[in-house]
């Protein structure tokens, strides 16, 4: 028999499922927290800004989600472990967590401060590998769970002015690979997903890019374009959807992979 009707996917792929999912409040973060909300997950939602969280929790309560909000700055530890700490106390349990949350820094190595590197570094990487312990003590536990960590092509390749944004990307896909490893046999899956260039207000963060090549914002958007061989931005829903099938039972054969969603841009 060609095909398998039991592993297609249906309605519902995350009934059930409790998310805590960071950088919940703006971009990839919302269209995951709506494309999960809509797949019958439990949401806690994390980032700093309280009003557009709240936004957000409307927008996927709209759809049916119990969903709980909790403004953090991941940089602190301790608000870290706030926000997994709120989790628990919502829903009982995390089955999923989503490192999403992450800041850009246009600058060349040379004059990257190491405040700015360190800035960078303490949301994109220690943010994320705080909660993942926390996160993976729970999971492993309980002998199941998924993570899902929102990396870039920038963890893959190296790029002009971005030093300490491709250094924390970098390490987001060093740290996927290693905690797939030891939480393989234990019944947790670790993932991550590599985008491209996608339609959210990061991309506004290439002014600063511009600014130092000395030429327009627009010009810097179009090179950024004729890179991909779509010819075209993704959309954050397409990430959402490639975030869904990771979260899901779907994938449960696959972990410490950082896939490229690249609109064809990194053929590697
Ligand atoms: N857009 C792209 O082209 C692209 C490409 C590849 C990878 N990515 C990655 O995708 C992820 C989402 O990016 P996006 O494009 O959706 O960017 P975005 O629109 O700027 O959203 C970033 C999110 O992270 C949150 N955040 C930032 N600093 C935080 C902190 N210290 N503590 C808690 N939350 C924080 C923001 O909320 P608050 O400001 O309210 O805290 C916001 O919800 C990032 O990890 C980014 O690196 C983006």
């Amino acid at each position: 028999m060609i095909g398998n009707a039991s592993a297609a996917p249906s309605p519902g792929r995350l009934q059930g499922r409790t998310v805590l999912l960071t950088g919940a409040s703006r971009g990839i973060g919302r269209a995951i927290a709506l494309r999960f909300a809509a797949e019958g997950a439990a949401l806690c939602l994390v980032a700093r800004g309280a009003d557009s969280l709240e936004r957000v929790r409307a927008e996927a309560a709209a759809l049916g989600a119990p969903a709980a909000v909790h403004a953090a700055d991941l940089a602190r530890r301790e608000q870290v472990q706030a926000a997994f700490d709120a989790a628990i106390a919502a829903f009982g349990r995390v089955d999923v967590l989503v490192n999403n949350a992450g800041i850009y820094h246009a600058a060349p190595l040379v004059d990257t401060t190491p405040e700015d590197f360190d800035r960078v570094l303490q949301v994109n990487v220690y943010g994320a590998f705080h909660l993942m312990q926390l996160a993976l003590r729970h999971m492993q536990a309980r002998g199941s769970g998924k993570v899902v960590n929102i990396a870039s092509t920038a963890g893959k390749w190296g790029s002009l002015n971005q030093s300490a944004y491709n250094a924390s990307k970098h390490a987001l896909v060093g740290l996927t690979r290693c905690a797939a490893l030891e939480a393989a046999a234990r019944g947790v899956q670790v993932n991550a997903i590599c985008p491209g260039f996608v339609q959210t207000d990061m991309l506004d963060e290439f002014r600063a890019h511009a600014a130092i090549l000395g030429v327009p914002f627009e010009q810097v958007l179009q090179a950024g374009l004729a890179r991909v061989p779509q010819r075209r931005f993704l959309q954050p829903e397409e990430v959402a959807n490639l975030a869904l099938y990771l979260a899901s039972a779907e994938s449960d054969g696959m972990t410490g992979q950082s896939l490229l969603l690249d609109g064809g841009m990194l053929m590697v």
